[in-house]
């Protein structure tokens, strides 16, 4: 296992739409692992497959609930009523800003040996769904920020 490099918002990859995951094998498991060393080690709290290059539909997300490893997600349900709060992310280092996202969603995906499984989730979780599953469509929170906040001053 290894922390990889995360790729920053300026490069091209993190534009692109990342594929289906069709084989559940050693090196999904072994990029999963990765994923979840490189989330950790830059205290993020998700962290998607483009985001260390790959262009895989598989995501990492751990707010708190215990780690999730979400294959193929897919959004099936969001709330009407909606949250407005700060976001970031690990490819815009040091940014912020807010984004309007559902109150909570349902999402189906598949697990590491891929089995389909479903989760509902709600505040943060709900948050961080939304924003590891765009960036397996190459959307970023910025295009959905509608104010970004001033930098930390550290
Ligand atoms: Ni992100």
């Amino acid at each position: 296992m290894a922390v990889r490099n995360i790729f920053l918002e300026t490069d091209e990859v993190l534009r692109k739409k990342s594929r289906p995951v069709e084989k559940f094998d050693q090196k999904l498991w072994d990029m999963l692992d990765d994923m979840r060393e490189t989330m950790v080690d830059a205290n993020g709290v998700g962290l998607a497959a483009p985001q260390i290059g790959i262009l895989r539909q598989a995501v990492v997300i751990d707010v708190g609930e215990g780690l999730y490893e979400m294959i193929n997600p897919k959004i099936v349900h969001e709330s009407k009523e909606t949250q407005n709060d700060a976001e970031g992310c690990l490819s815009s280092p040091g940014e912020y800003g807010m984004v309007e996202r559902p109150m909570r969603v349902r999402v189906e995906y598949q697990d590491r040996n891929g089995k389909l499984c479903s989760a509902r989730a709600e505040g943060l979780f709900a948050r961080a769904i939304c924003h590891e599953t765009d960036h397996l469509v190459g959307r970023l929170f910025k295009d959905l920020a509608t104010e970004m906040l001033e930098p930390d001053e550290e």
